[in-house]
């Protein structure tokens, strides 16, 4: 119900707040009124909610059946930068595109969601937390300290697999030498790190591999790190991954499934990582 009203007198009579309260305990959603100049010419509670917070609660209301209502969500989104000076890095093309979907999802659902991201530049949703960790140690400190109030961790940030050894501080002067070299070193794998911490929680990851032998790493990859889903997605094929908007990917697990998807939009692919992520959380089937 969405109940905007002329003035704040009429939305605090207490008809009105009776009648509210009946509704509310008939099982109707109350959408609540904003706050800002009314029809009467005063400024109040009673404005008509923003239409994006009204779409936001009707699809929460048809996502009814598939609710994550109370569900904890950890997702990690972007791509990591390695300082080598104070304005050069290494670092990774991932946008955060499909963090931020399966953060847009999981609101959808009723899920309490907290992002971990590293250098997305993406508009930010009132109803989510956000951690900034720019880079793999900020990502993994803050991955560490959210753990243990997660129920379920999708980890699909690309995490910098390496990090110059040293950073400079200021700017590395170019005229000092004709060629350099940076001297890596590996970061931690945050994901079989908390994976061996884990008590209940559930962990997906994703793996970005090239062709059918990607496939077949992406599949050892889940038994390696020992996670309950592996999202793989084919970065070789053109047109999807990456900046794109589009994504298309093989769901490797739960247990021995295996379920390739067409290709549609990160959206899309969201929806049906959640669905997976909703029978490992009650045991039933996916919907
Ligand atoms: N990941 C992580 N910490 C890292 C690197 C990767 O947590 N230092 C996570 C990614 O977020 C992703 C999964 O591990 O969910 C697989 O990442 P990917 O880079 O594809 O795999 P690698 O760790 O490089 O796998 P491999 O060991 O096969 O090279």
């Amino acid at each position: 119900l969405v109940a905007p009203a002329m003035n704040t007198k009429m939305l605090e009579s207490p008809a009105t707040i009776d009648n509210l309260a009946l509704l509310a305990k008939r099982g109707v959603e109350i959408i609540p009124t904003a706050v800002g100049l009314l029809a009467d010419g005063d400024t109040g509670a009673g404005r008509l909610a923003d239409p994006v917070d009204i779409c936001d609660a009707v699809d929460r209301a048809l996502a009814a059946g598939t609710s994550m209502a109370g569900v904890k969500i950890l997702v990690t989104a972007g791509g990591t930068r390695e300082p080598i000076d104070s304005v050069r890095y290494v670092g990774n093309r991932s946008s955060g595109r499909m963090a931020w979907a399966i953060a847009d999802e999981a609101r959808r659902r009723g899920a309490d969601v907290t992002v971990v991201a590293a250098n997305v530049d993406l508009p930010r949703r009132s109803d989510v937390r956000y951690i900034d960790a720019p880079s793999a140690a900020a990502m993994h400190a803050a991955c560490r300290q959210e753990f243990a109030a997660t129920d379920v961790l999708v980890m699909a940030a690309a995490v910098a697999d390496y990090r110059p050894v040293t950073t400079t501080d200021g700017k590395i002067d170019k005229s000092a030498a004709d060629a350099m070299t940076i001297t890596l070193e590996r970061t931690d794998d945050i994901l079989s790190d908390l994976a061996a911490r884990r008590t209940t929680q559930i962990l997906i990851g994703f793996a970005a591999e090239h062709g059918e032998a990607g496939l077949a790493r992406a599949r050892d990859k889940r038994s390696r790190k020992g996670v309950d889903l592996v999202v793989h997605n084919d970065v070789s094929i053109p047109g999807i991954g990456f900046e794109s908007l589009d994504n298309a990917i093989t769901l490797i697990g739960p247990g021995d499934g295996e379920t390739p998807l067409a290709r549609m939009s990160k959206a899309a692919c969201a929806a049906h990582i959640l669905d997976a992520v909703y029978g490992l959380h009650t045991g039933a089937p996916r919907p």
